[in-house]
Order: C-alpha cells, then structure tokens, then sequence
C-alpha cells in the first residue's frame, strides 16, 4: 500500500462543494490500486481574508511544501477584489513551488452537448506558460485621477522560461499526435512575441517528428471555434494559454467538466490540481455544482503520482455516469452534486 499526503485547500464557494466527492472518488479508486490519501485540510480562502486579512498564513508554502500534491477548489468572493484572492493564494503558490507549466485537457464527452452543431471527437491539450509572462508586477500608474493619467504593465519572458514550457509541450505532443500549435502575435507584439516565435522554432528544430504550426492568437481563437478538431497540443504565454483554455473548455461543453494541473515537471516541490471554475457564487450552497473538473483534477494527479491505471479507472467511472445520463444542471441534467458523485462512486 502507497500512501500520499495531500494538502487540501477547499477555498470558496462551490470549492468546497467539489472537493468532498473527489476525495471520494479518489478514496473509492485507491482502494482497488492499493493506494490510499491521508489528508490536510486548509482554510485558505476568501472568508480567511475577510476574517484575518490574508488569504494564507505568510509561511502558507513553506507548510504544504513537503505534501505529495496539492488538490484545491476555486478561490474568489464577492466583496474580495479578485486580485486579492488571485494574487494573495495562487499565484504565490505557483511560483514558490516552480509549477511552470498550467496543463488543461478538453475533451467532448459522450452525454455533454457543446455550443457548436459538430464538435464530437475534439481530443486536445493546451499548455500554459504558467509563471512569467504577462502576469507580472512590474508596472505602475502615474497620474491617478488626473487626465493625463497613465498605466504601464510590463509582460516578462525569459529564455529559460519559454524553453521549459515549449520543451514540455513538445515532449507530450510525442505522447499523443504529434501535433503543436504556438499561439503568438508576433506581428502586433513585436518584442516578446519574435522572442517566443524564435524559441518555439529551436525547439521544434530538436523535435523533428512532432508537426509544428504557429497561429495568432485572433485567428487561433476563430480556429479553436471554426475547426476544433484539428488541434492537438497548443502552447501559450500566461495569458494567451489562460484565455484559449476557457474558450477551448466551452467548446467541449461546459466549465464545470473542465480540469487543470500546475505542474513542477522536475517534481523538487508539490504540484497542485484544481478544476477550472471559479467558485460560482451564484449556485454556491445549493448542492448544483457539477463535480466532475474536481475530479478529473484528481485524475491528473494520481497520473502524475505515478498510477495511470488509477487515473483512467477514475475517469472511466466519472465519464461512465454521464453516459448513462447522470448529469447535472450545467450539461442539462437533472442531478445535484450528491447524485451525480453516488452515480460515479457505484461505477468504481
Ligand atoms: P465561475 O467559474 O465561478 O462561474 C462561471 C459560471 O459557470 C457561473 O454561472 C457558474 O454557476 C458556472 N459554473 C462554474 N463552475 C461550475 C460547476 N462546477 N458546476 C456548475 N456550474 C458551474 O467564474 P466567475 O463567475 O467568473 O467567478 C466567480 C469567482 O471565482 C470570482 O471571484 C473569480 O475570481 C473566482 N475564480 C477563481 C478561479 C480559481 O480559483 N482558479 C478561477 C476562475 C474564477
Ligand atoms: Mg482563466
């Protein structure tokens, strides 16, 4: 028997609500594999802040630093600026702990109708530049209220940086198709965007198997919807992989299905899975929320701690339900969040 500790941190909202049936789920799978999860719960969160002013203890990594991974729910609040919860619990995590590469897998699912007339059979990955990027707090404001006001946001890429997540896209993309499409926009863009192309290029160059091809991001946008099938691993700064992931989990149907991995590829700190949702204020206490990103989450975690065949077991139930027509309110069904997770938890 395997055992993993896991840093649980539930969040907000319907965080909460998808957490409890992917320790489920994870509980029921690892029993079969002879794997089992102790737990540690934290109440990190929006709620933290409003009662202590911080979303995290200032040592919050330094505590889940020696934890196998990190499996999280959705953090964000009304009445909390979402820069707040934003910067103050993900981001720090992120960074501190390298997870360098954001990996989001879409898939269209048997039983979940997607916005488009014929979208069946879309299989793709994106990678995100997870890290650096556009996201940065180098920056300021000059001015504040005054009509010459101004802004100024500095976006940072580095060598080293870019190389790692194209390298880590281009090594998956040899485990799939053998397909990359780079999002750029190297002609509006015209210092970081060449410097992401040029890297993009040298790499391919040392996969010579893998098809590359490189889009701008409107048009790769236009694509993703037009022709969603023709893509298998896209690759993407912070936000050009932030924004393509959204839209690509709306093409595959719903939010609420989509899951992500923050990944240290070298494994020197913990990685953390959490689905793609927010915390849904709106259903949040209602018992609706759909589960099944924060179990597909899961499912990317027992991958990455080494246990495939769990991994596609999980799936293979949660999956499973829904084409049986257990489904909750997002995809049209009928079930709430208990129903759906007693309807997966019998496949296991
Ligand atoms: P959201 O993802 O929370 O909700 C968008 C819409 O999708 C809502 O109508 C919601 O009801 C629905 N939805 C989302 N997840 C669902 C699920 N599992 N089952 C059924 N329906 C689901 O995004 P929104 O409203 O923009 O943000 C709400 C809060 O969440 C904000 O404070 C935001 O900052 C935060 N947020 C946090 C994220 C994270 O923790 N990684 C990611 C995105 C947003
Ligand atoms: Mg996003």
């Amino acid at each position: 028997m395997t055992t993993y500790r896991i840093a649980l941190i539930p969040g907000d909202g319907i965080g909460t609500e998808v957490l409890p049936p992917a320790q489920a789920l994870l509980d029921a799978v690892g029993r079969r594999h002879a794997i089992a999860f102790t737990y540690d719960r934290f109440d990190w969160s929006c709620q933290r802040y409003l009662a202590e002013g911080a979303m995290m203890p200032p040592d919050g990594p330094r505590r889940i630093r020696d934890h196998d991974a990190v499996l999280l729910g959705a953090v964000g609040w009304p009445g909390v600026p979402d820069h707040v919860s934003l910067w103050g619990l993900l981001i720090p995590i992120r960074r501190t702990f390298q997870q360098y590469v954001n990996l989001r897998p879409v898939k269209v699912l048997d039983g979940v109708p997607g916005p488009l007339r014929d979208a069946d059979g879309v299989d793709l990955v994106v990678v995100r530049e997870n890290v650096e990027g556009e996201y940065s707090e180098i920056g300021g404001r000059l001015g504040r209220g005054t009509p010459d006001e101004l802004a100024v946001q500095e976006a940072v890429f580095t060598r080293k940086g870019v190389t790692r997540v194209v390298e880590y896209a281009y090594t998956l993309a040899a485990t799939r198709s053998n397909h990359v499409t780079s999002a750029t926009k190297s002609n509006g863009i015209i210092h970081t965007m060449p410097f992401w192309d040029e890297i993009v290029a040298g790499v391919a160059d040392r996969h010579p198997d893998v098809r590359s091809d490189r889009e701008h991001i409107d048009a790769l946008a236009a694509k993703l919807v037009l022709a969603p099938r023709t893509f298998d691993v896209i690759v993407g700064s912070n936000l050009f992989g932030d924004i393509l992931s959204d839209l690509a989990a709306a093409v595959a149907g719903s939010i609420g299905v989509a899951p992500a991995a923050n990944l240290n590829p070298e494994r020197e700190f913990p990685s953390m899975f959490e689905p793609v949702h927010g915390s849904a204020p709106d259903i949040a206490g209602k018992g609706k929320a759909n589960p099944l990103g924060a179990m597909w989450s899961a499912a990317m975690m027992l991958d990455h701690l080494g246990h495939p065949e769990a991994a596609a077991d999980l799936l293979a139930a949660a999956f499973g339900a829904l084409s049986d027509g257990v489904r909750t309110a997002d995809l049209g069904g009928t079930a709430d969040t208990a129903g759906y997770t007693r309807a997966v938890l019998d496949r296991v």
